[in-house]
């Protein structure tokens, strides 16, 4: 049952934190079906009429961010040295508990999502779901003439590792594309050294039809609608 206490109503909207609910709240501004609330009282987010100063507020069930995570900061949520994603993001992000869904090395930079969404993050990371992870990458030398062929095929690691079959493109001599169905430790920079092109700058441009909105510079963030989110599971 969608039943929630009011004040987890109104903070869930970023409009408050939990005490600033209560005082609305006690000033009279937020309102059930017309009538003032009282502090504790419980909604159903279904068919209550919620408002506050007369304007109606959803309870938002889960926030969902994209990032372009600039190089130099981690992807975690905390970390004894260096800056994180979190360190970016701002209070009411911090507070609805948000995670990256993956990660991206310290030096990669490009799309992250941020969630406070569990099964999200599980949907998006697991390769059972094949969301398909796109990523630009400059390399330092040109890779070897068969390099599609054999990223195609599923390369198989001197130490065992193996990655499924993906794609790579050529931009350009010395810039590629990659496509991804799984996110292996530093897969795409291991997967381009194994065909002769080590990676020189890499970068993550999509995840599924999702793409990094090129508004967005170097560490900054916005949320998505959920009709956004709903691109990374369609078919590239
Ligand atoms: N592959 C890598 O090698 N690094 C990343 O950050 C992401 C994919």
């Amino acid at each position: 049952m969608p039943i929630f206490r009011l004040e987890r109503l109104v903070t869930s909207t970023g409009a408050a934190t939990r005490s600033q609910a209560r005082g609305m709240i006690r000033e009279g501004r937020v309102r059930i079906n017309g009538e003032p609330a009282r502090v504790g009282m419980r909604v159903n987010t279904e068919s209550d009429l919620v408002t506050l100063d007369g304007e109606p507020i959803n309870y938002v069930r889960r926030v969902v961010y994209m990032m372009n995570k600039p190089k130099g900061v981690v992807t975690a949520t905390e970390d004894g040295k260096d800056k994180t994603v979190l360190d970016l993001m701002d209070d009411f992000a911090k507070k609805r508990g948000v995670a990256p869904a993956g990660r991206l090395d310290k030096d990669t930079e490009g799309l992250l999502i941020l969630t406070d969404d569990g099964e999200l993050i599980h949907s998006i990371i697991s390769p059972v779901k094949e969301v398909v992870k796109t990523y630009e990458a400059v390399v330092s030398v040109i890779p070897a003439p068969d390099a599609e062929e054999r990223i195609a095929a599923g390369l198989k690691l001197w130490d065992g590792t193996e990655f499924l079959p993906a794609k790579m493109e050529r931009l350009g001599d010395y810039e590629v594309r990659v496509y991804l169905r799984e996110g292996k430790y530093h897969e795409v920079k291991r997967m381009l050294a194994a065909v002769g092109a080590p990676v020189a700058a890499l970068k993550r441009v999509a995840i599924g039809r999702l793409q990094l909105d090129p508004k967005l510079e170097p560490g900054s963030f916005r949320l998505l609608s959920e009709d956004e989110t709903e691109l990374m599971f369609r078919e590239v």
